[in-house]
């Protein structure tokens, strides 16, 4: 039964009216009109739909939105922020290390999976900033690219890291 719920998304409390067994991503989609998430297989099974949950990736598509009353709840929009406080920079970048890496690299196809690829990918540098390649690839592992576009993702990683040390 809906009533009302207070979710921390983006770093705002934000008042839903959703029932408590709604899916994160339908609030997160069509009552905050937040577009980074998105609707792919709706199976916990693509990454299309991930976001931030305490600095976690999880899919919001089968996550219940009471599951994350008293969390925080980050999506692509508020990465470049959510980079800052980590970082301790007083200014967040317009663009998450890891999104300045897929432009520089070209990475990019449809787009379709990247917004939840780039969560994955945040959360993988924020707790292994020098990944080896294996450890990339067992990360990204879960996230599906209908465009083959894993190579490419891979090296977009590694920039990250780099452009994280400083060194590029
Ligand atoms: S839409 Fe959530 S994992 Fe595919
Ligand atoms: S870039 Fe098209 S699905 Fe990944």
């Amino acid at each position: 039964m809906a009533g009302e719920l207070k979710i921390r998304v983006n770093d705002q409390v934000r008042t839903v009216t959703a029932a408590p067994d709604t899916p994160l991503l339908y609030v997160l989609s069509n009552e905050l009109e937040l577009q980074g998430p998105r609707f792919g297989c709706g199976l916990g099974q693509c990454g299309s739909c991930s976001v931030l949950v305490n600095g976690v990736e999880t899919r919001s598509c089968v996550t219940p939105v009471s599951a994350v009353q008293g969390k925080s709840v980050t999506t692509l929009e508020g990465l470049p922020a959510w980079y800052a406080a980590q970082k301790k920079l007083h200014q967040a970048p317009a663009l998450h290390p890891v999104q300045q890496a897929l432009i520089d690299e070209q990475a990019v196809q449809c787009g379709y999976c990247f917004n939840g690829m780039i969560v994955k990918a945040s959360e993988l540098l924020s707790k292994n900033p020098q990944p080896t390649d294996a450890q990339i690839r067992t990360a990204m592992n879960g996230h599906l690219c209908r465009c083959g576009t894993y190579p490419r993702v891979l090296k977009a990683i590694q920039r990250a890291s780099r452009m994280m040390a400083g060194v590029a």
